[in-house]
């Protein structure tokens, strides 16, 4: 298993895994950054870079995720990078899919009722992430950071608001498999089901973008599932102790 670390030239980093492209512009590095290291791009363009290093390599490989490590960052560089990615995910990838969906119903033969169905289970699909991504933003991630914030300014911030007095974290992890799940069914009803009436290449366009967004939510949802809830976990410990 490859890792990639502080002296590891990003252009290197690039040419071996383009995937990860998206991933630096919300780390904030753009490209044309030469023979650069990433140390010196992170301190030119004042990122955190152990952080950077330990997204992109939870990133490339699958089986890398060193916890103890991305526990330690703050929770508010995490939260950060993720909202960077919900905004991705919300003004790119989805109307993105969408128009590649257009495509595909309207260039096919014969009709093409049963492909109306990939639209339907689009449909679903996108509602219920957008409903995720709602509730991540305007209750998950505030309710941390104020936890945070009682714990690095105690003599400021002593009681959670009320609107997180009885919040709780149950039922989040779940919510990213029945994700999941709903993603390989989408992918499936066009490897395996619709009758290839439709313009091969657009199909395949659609596809590749179904796999390339998947990695990227997993990849998501484990630093939101294996980071953000111990944090959370951590945090409440610390104000209630245990309970
Ligand atoms: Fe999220
Ligand atoms: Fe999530």
């Amino acid at each position: 298993m490859e890792l990639f670390n502080e002296n590891s030239k990003l252009a290197t980093v690039i040419h071996k895994d383009h995937t990860l492209l998206p991933v630096i512009n919300r780390l904030g590095v753009k490209l044309g950054f030469g023979d650069s290291t990433i140390k010196q791009l992170c301190v030119r363009e004042g990122i955190d870079v152990t952080f950077f290093v330990e997204i992109i390599n939870v990133f490339h490989n699958e089986s890398y995720f060193s916890k103890k490590k991305l526990l330690d960052f703050s929770v508010t560089v995490v939260i950060d990078y993720l909202l960077k990615t919900h905004k991705y995910y919300l003004e790119y990838v989805l109307p993105e899919q969408e128009r590649l969906i257009d495509l595909f119903l309207l260039n096919c033969q014969n009709g093409c009722k049963e492909n109306e169905l990939i639209q339907k289970f689009y449909n679903k699909f996108r509602e219920e992430f957008i409903n995720h991504v709602e509730f991540e933003e305007s209750r998950v991630f505030p309710y941390i950071l104020e936890l945070n914030e009682m714990v690095q300014h105690p003599s400021k911030k002593s009681v959670l608001s009320d609107q997180f007095k009885n919040f709780t974290i149950k039922g989040f992890e779940q919510e990213h498999s029945d994700m999941d799940e709903k993603m390989l069914d989408l992918k499936n009803i066009i490897i395996k089901y619709l009758p290839p009436n439709y313009d091969l290449n657009i199909g395949n366009s659609l596809l590749a973008s179904l796999f390339v967004f998947e990695k990227d939510t997993k990849n998501h949802s484990r630093i939101e599932d294996k980071i953000l809830v111990p944090k959370v976990r951590q945090l409440e410990k610390m104000i209630k102790g245990d309970e």
